[in-house]
């Protein structure tokens, strides 16, 4: 099981030392952590796993903004978040850059998190396997790869995907592509045990719960309870 802890645009690199010698992952559990750009140096510092929340398609270049493989990997991180929801509401991403992003970090050697997920409006219209088609047709199996499915409608809302509903829509992922699929929105410490006790639900994506050490280990606790 793999629960990765999302931080967005929250936690500097004081907040991440102190998170990151409070931390101690319990046994049982691969947590990783994906702090911002400018806190991955003293994150990467703390020997922890840590992951980037994006990354860019080519080695280097006049690419304002973005960062490469190269820096990185030359940094120590592992790995790289492609294609969150909120890339592609407010950053432009798309499909075609989510694989050129995706493909190249395989190729770089850096482990990658692809999000995919549909819209409420697009779950309502019944959609959803469309969507999650679609977002899905541009990735291949890799052992380095992971998808997240995020339903968009449960991200930062406190709205979760019934269990059911995310055993459902992994299942489904399943049938697409052959890799390990975590669940992401809105989990917390008490929905988390049965989320993650699900069939094909292979660990988590965390946001808003991973920016506090406690509940963070606990749902990494809950993780490693299952599998134990
Ligand atoms: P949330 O975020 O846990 O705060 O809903 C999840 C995510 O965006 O990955």
């Amino acid at each position: 099981m793999l629960i990765a802890g999302h931080w967005k645009m929250y936690n500097g690199p004081g907040v991440t030392r102190e998170f990151c010698v409070a931390f101690e992952p319990p046994d049982g559990v691969e947590a990783v952590l994906c702090p911002p750009f400018g806190s991955l140096g003293a994150a990467v510092a703390s020997g922890h796993t840590i992951f980037a929340q994006n990354v860019h398609w080519q080695d280097e270049g006049a690419f304002t903004g973005e960062v490469s493989t190269k820096i990185l990997l030359e940094l120590g991180v592992e790995g790289a978040i492609v294609g969150h929801s909120e890339r592609r509401q407010y950053f432009g991403e798309t499909d075609e850059t989510v694989r050129m992003r995706t493909e190249h970090a395989l190729d770089a050697g850096l482990r990658v998190i692809a999000c995919v997920g549909e819209l409420e409006e697009e779950r309502e219209r019944g959609e959803t396997e469309d969507v999650l088609r679609r977002q899905l047709s541009v990735l291949t199996a890799h052992d380095a790869l992971v998808v997240a499915y995020e339903p968009v409608w449960a991200i930062g809302t406190g709205k979760t995907a019934t269990p059911e509903q995310a055993q459902d829509a992994h299942a489904f992922i399943k049938t697409l592509i052959d890799v390990p699929v975590l669940y992401g929105g809105s989990v917390k410490p008490d929905n988390a045990p049965e989320l993650l006790s699900q069939r094909d639900v292979d660990g988590a994506l965390v946001g808003g719960a991973s920016l506090e050490v406690e509940s963070f280990t606990a749902i990494c606790q809950a993780a490693a309870n299952i599998r134990s």
